[in-house]
């Protein structure tokens, strides 16, 4: 079959969307229902967001809320500010993306390269914090004059694009039979907006499906932080009053599931090897839960899942084998290539240390971690479950349910330093931690080799943090380590 003749643009701001539909054959096969990806990498700017981008821009020149020789500016993760930078720059505006420090480097060399300024700023503080990254895009947009705030978040332009292409786009090249909808919430824009149009257009049929990390707020998880960038909702603990945004209408998401970074990472990194599909790790994500909910589906469904970004962004990250270990996604039996490997130097196996740091961990106790506003005095009541009288001092003032995230690990405090200070008298037990907080364990993930484990020691550490999917699972003092 010949392909369809692809379109002629006179302009790069009308080769936004139109993206095709690609069926996924080997993840999905046995199941009955076909499930489909929308590849939204294949648009100009690499993305879903670039949609949204356009609308804002437009709405907002329409407005009159941005003129000839404005500023736009923008808190995003990468994508929405590519976007802009895109619009923007060809409608002759100079763009500010606002980025979260987490967010890959390659992003903001990519904003960089289109002619965007960037800026980093923290969201691991507190909303109320003025160093968040929220406050700080605010009071540029204030500062600089004629500027205009994007907010993606609140912006109803933003579903609004989704409204007017993704949704139609879906219901025509599916010829109406997409009965699930399947995609990740970041500002929510994509699901509510796309979500509203399907269920408008086929009278109520199309289930809407969420696609939200485990631990996201969204999908009723305990809002500590995850590892899939650019989707889900984080809260700091400190974080007075959470707010969701305005562009996330919630009542139009049927079913939300809640997909763990490891189901997320591995099946991102699938798609690749499976697939011939290179696509971010939220695309992992929303093509996890389109699975579990195909598996519950007969022939006369059809599943619809939107793949926002590449997996180019993203080959340091996910897509790396050495990330994947570092953050114990990975462990050396679970790895294809290094159990060939291993089979092919035998030796050097049997006479080894133990593959990965899981036998030391084996009678290990739980973490116990230290919020980093303890007492001295509560620090070292806590420190007596500690192994090696060691412990990471995290955000999280009370116990996750999923665990404590290696991102929210700030410091760490040993029971030997909290004695001395007791001893010699620079501290009181009613004070807080404050400089007796140490340096933040090294971390090791739990497939790392006990070599690797004594490298990230060092010197000084009193010793390393282990993950299991980037979680804390144990504390691994420096006797445990060295003689
Ligand atoms: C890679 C990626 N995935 C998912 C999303 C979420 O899309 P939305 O903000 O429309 O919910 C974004 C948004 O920036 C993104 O960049």
């Amino acid at each position: 079959m010949l392909p369809a003749k692809p379109p002629v643009h006179e302009s790069v701001l009308d080769a936004i969307g139109g993206t095709p539909l690609i069926r996924l054959a080997a993840l999905g096969a046995g199941l009955a229902a076909p499930v489909y990806a929308k590849v939204e990498f294949l648009g100009i700017g690499g993305s879903v967001k670039d949609r949204a981008a356009l609308a804002m821009v437009l709405a907002a020149e329409r407005d009159g809320l941005l003129r000839p020789g404005g500023t736009i500016v923008e808190a995003t993760s990468g994508n929405t500010g590519i976007g802009l930078a895109i619009v923007g720059r060809q409608r002759g505006y100079r763009v500010i993306a606002g980025v979260a420090d987490k967010a890959s480097a390659e992003k903001s060399d990519i904003l960089r390269a289109y002619g965007a300024e960037v800026v980093l700023a923290p969201t691991v503080v507190p909303m109320e914090d003025p160093s968040h990254l929220y406050h700080v895009v605010r009071r540029l947009a204030e500062e600089i004059p004629g500027a205009w705030l994007a907010d993606q978040y609140d912006n109803p332009a933003n579903p609004d694009a989704h409204i007017r292409t993704t949704g139609p786009e879906i219901w025509d090249q599916t010829g109406g039979r997409v009965t699930h909808f399947v995609a990740g919430v970041g500002t929510g824009g994509t699901i509510t907006g796309t979500g509203e149009y399907l269920k408008e257009v086929s009278g109520g049929a199309v289930t809407v499906v969420g696609a939200d990390p485990e631990s996201s707020i969204y999908g009723g998880g305990d809002g500590s932080p995850y590892f899939v960038e650019s989707i889900g909702h984080f809260v700091h603990p400190d974080t007075v009053e959470d707010r969701w945004p305005e562009s996330y209408r919630k009542e139009v998401v049927d079913v939300m599931e809640q997909i763990p970074d490891r189901e997320s990472l591995v099946t991102t990194r699938r798609l690749a090897r499976e697939e011939g599909i290179l696509a971010g790790p939220s695309s992992g994500t929303a093509v996890a839960a389109a699975l579990r909910v195909a598996r519950e589906l007969g022939p006369d469904d059809l599943v619809v899942v939107l793949l926002p970004d590449s997996g180019r962004s993203y080959l340091s990250k996910v897509h790396s084998d050495a990330w994947m270990r570092q953050w114990g996604f990975l462990e050396e039996s679970q790895d294809e290539a290094s159990q060939a490997r291993r089979q092919g130097r035998g030796q050097e196996s049997q006479e080894g240390e133990p593959q990965g740091l899981r036998p030391l961990l084996d009678g290990a106790g739980p973490v116990v971690a230290v919020h980093a506003d303890a007492t001295v005095g509560g620090a070292l009541e806590t420190l007596d479950g500690a192994p090696g009288g060691v412990a990471p001092v995290v955000l999280a003032r009370a116990a996750r349910p999923y665990g404590v995230s290696a991102i929210e690990v700030v410091g760490s405090v040993s029971r030997d330093a909290l004695v001395a200070a007791l001893a010699d008298g620079s501290a009181k037990p009613a004070a807080a931690l404050g400089a007796l907080v140490g340096p933040a364990l090294p971390t090791v993930g739990v497939g790392q080799s006990v070599a690797e484990a004594r490298a990230a020691l060092g010197a000084t550490h009193p010793g390393v943090l282990v993950l299991v999917d980037g979680r804390a699972v144990g504390v691994l003092p420096r006797t445990a380590l060295v003689g």
